[in-house]
């Protein structure tokens, strides 16, 4: 058995100041409260300050409405020297009737950083059943795609430090 606190769970309830101009959760109140448990994740695996590097593969798949009760499902993933991917799946609940729908998920690369704001080590991710191996298997081809990508970009002159 690990002994790593690799996950975190939060639940939050979608109130009305959280709402967009139709009366659903607005896209932006989701991120923050997204990085907040990434955030949390990471910092309480490494038991360090950790900062945000990159968010890929954000997907909306429902909207979420006002009233309904959002759980945060994070998890650590991979880890490198100093990153951490994490892993978010977000699930909706309605009060009253109790149906839950799985409304968003996204990878964070968070990144542990000492006093003055250099990378630091984080403790070597202990995978301790077949999931484990697969989610890890899985964010290191997300790792290498976005580095790819990066690199495509760059290629093609595409890089927005150079456009703005
Ligand atoms: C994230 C940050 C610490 C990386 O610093 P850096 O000098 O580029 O450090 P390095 O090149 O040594 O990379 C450190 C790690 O970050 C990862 N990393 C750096 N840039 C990344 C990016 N764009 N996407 C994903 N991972 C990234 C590297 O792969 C490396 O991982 P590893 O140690 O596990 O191999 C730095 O860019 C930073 O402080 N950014 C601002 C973070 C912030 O303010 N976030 C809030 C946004 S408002």
């Amino acid at each position: 058995m690990s002994n790593q606190e690799k996950t975190l769970t939060m639940t939050v309830l979608m109130t009305p100041d959280m709402a967009n101009f139709a009366g659903n959760v607005h896209g932006g109140a989701l991120l923050k409260l997204l990085d907040q448990v990434a955030y949390a994740c990471a910092a309480k695996y490494c038991k360090n300050y950790v900062v945000t590097a990159a968010l890929d593969q954000v997907f909306f798949k429902q909207n979420i409405n006002v009233g309904e009760l959002v759980t945060f499902h994070a998890r650590v993933n991979y880890v490198g020297r100093s990153s951490m991917e994490v892993g978010v799946k977000v699930v909706a609940e309605h009060l009253r009737t109790y149906e839950k729908r799985y409304t968003t998920s996204c990878h964070f690369t968070m990144v542990a950083i000492d006093e003055q704001g250099k990378p630091m080590q984080v403790p070597r991710l202990q995978l301790d059943s077949a999931a484990d191996h697969r989610r890890y298997a899985a964010a290191e081809l997300r790792k290498q795609l976005r580095q790819d990508s990066l690199e495509k970009s760059r290629a093609l002159q595409m890089d927005l430090e150079e456009d703005v």
